[in-house]
């Protein structure tokens, strides 16, 4: 079995108590301001013209908030949210009861809708367009083909991975945002409110080093902060003190860069058995253990973003700051006394990490 891993932004079951922290509103939805300031005239355009939203397409990595803002937009418009996702959708007959309880106005999210059936995603097209169904019923020669109105909905598309979902069902979403990774100051503002609607105390220092920590993903921030208080409270008097943080996030492995184990050794392996790469991601993956989907979707985008990695033609590359992350002097560049013999240790290197990184 595998560890359960705490920087993990694959969705581990969610506990009550996490489901009922998410923010319900959009002035509770911290950061993604663009993606709030634009949804927010096109829910009050919707609301007085009495009409549907038009359908919203959401990506970005996981774990970013894009659950949470269908939700959102679904109680601002005060409709049903009906929840639904591409693989759990079977058959094009599954999607068609789905989309015949709908009432007016109603929003349906699709999770992962780039894993959506391609007859089902056909059935999708004139339902998006027209809110018409149109179905085949039967096979060969008894086949009839029937035609259904439907209310008027709003369908919410959510993805991982924008570049799978074809261009017909793209060009049919009137609103397309990405998610982007959120900064330390949003993050801690994320950690502080949880604290403070779990009547926690934390030292702003102690939300900051939990916010640094948590990859710019808010899902990550929420499991940090729920396990930092877990140690606060069996090993203290509950108050979340930078010290008490500290002591608990070593404990839990993960560096001042948000990397923890699987993170290091995909890094290393890159490093030092394959000289740097380029490596092909299914080949690293088996090195490392994990699988290469996960890879791809989970961890590589934020190494990516801090600049820890390269993605080339032939594989993935491990950049000069991954060299340096180490402590390692990069390929072609003279070791320097310090950097030759300092050992891995990653509280000497995140500012250096961090150097390469663009804006
Ligand atoms: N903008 C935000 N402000 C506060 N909390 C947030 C925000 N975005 C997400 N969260 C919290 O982060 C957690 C993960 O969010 P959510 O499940 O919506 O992510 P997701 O993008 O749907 O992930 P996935 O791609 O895995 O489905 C939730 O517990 C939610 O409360
Ligand atoms: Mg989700």
């Amino acid at each position: 079995m595998r560890d359960e891993r705490l920087v993990t932004v694959e969705r581990l079951p969610e506990d009550e108590e996490a489901k009922a922290l998410r923010p319900r509103t959009l002035d509770e939805y911290v950061g993604q301001s663009r993606v709030k300031d634009n949804l927010r005239i096109f829910i009050e355009a919707a609301k007085r013209r009495r009409e549907s939203l038009d359908h919203v397409l959401l990506y970005g990595p996981p774990g970013l908030g894009k659950t949470t803002l269908a939700g959102i937009i679904a109680a601002e418009l005060g409709v049903h949210l009906r929840v639904t996702s591409g693989p759990a959708i079977e058959r094009s007959g599954d999607l068609a009861a789905i989309l015949t309880n709908l009432e007016p106005g109603d929003v349906l999210f699709i999770d992962e809708i780039h894993r959506l059936a391609k007859s089902a995603e056909e059935v999708l097209y004139a339902a998006m367009e027209d809110f018409r169904l149109d179905i085949v019923i039967g096979k060969g020669p008894m086949a009839r083909a029937l035609r259904l109105d439907l209310a008027p909905f709003t369908l919410i598309g959510a993805t991982t991975r924008a570049g799978l979902i074809s261009g017909p069902l793209r060009d049919r979403f009137g609103v397309i945002h990405r998610l982007d990774y959120y900064s330390v100051e949003e993050l801690v503002l994320i950690v502080r409110r949880l604290a403070e609607r779990l009547g926690a105390f934390i030292e702003p220092e102690a939300a900051l080093a939990i916010a640094e920590r948590a990859r710019g993903t808010p899902r990550i921030a929420g499991r940090l902060f729920r396990r930092v208080r877990d140690f606060a409270e069996v090993l203290g008097d509950g108050a979340i003190t930078l010290d008490v943080a500290r002591a608990a996030l070593d404990r839990m492995e993960v560096d001042p860069l948000g990397l923890d184990l699987l993170d290091r050794r995909l890094l290393r392996a890159l490093i030092e058995t394959y000289g740097g790469g380029p490596a092909g991601l299914e080949t690293l993956a088996a090195t490392i253990g994990e699988d290469a989907r996960t890879l791809e979707e989970v961890y590589e985008p934020y190494l990516l973003k801090l600049g820890l990695i390269g993605r080339t033609p032939r594989g993935r590359i491990a950049t000069a700051a991954a060299y340096r992350y180490f402590g390692f002097a990069p390929p072609g560049e003279a070791a320097s006394e310090e950097t030759a013999c300092a050992e891995f240790s990653f509280r000497a290197v995140p500012a250096r990490a961090t150097d390469g990184e663009d804006g």
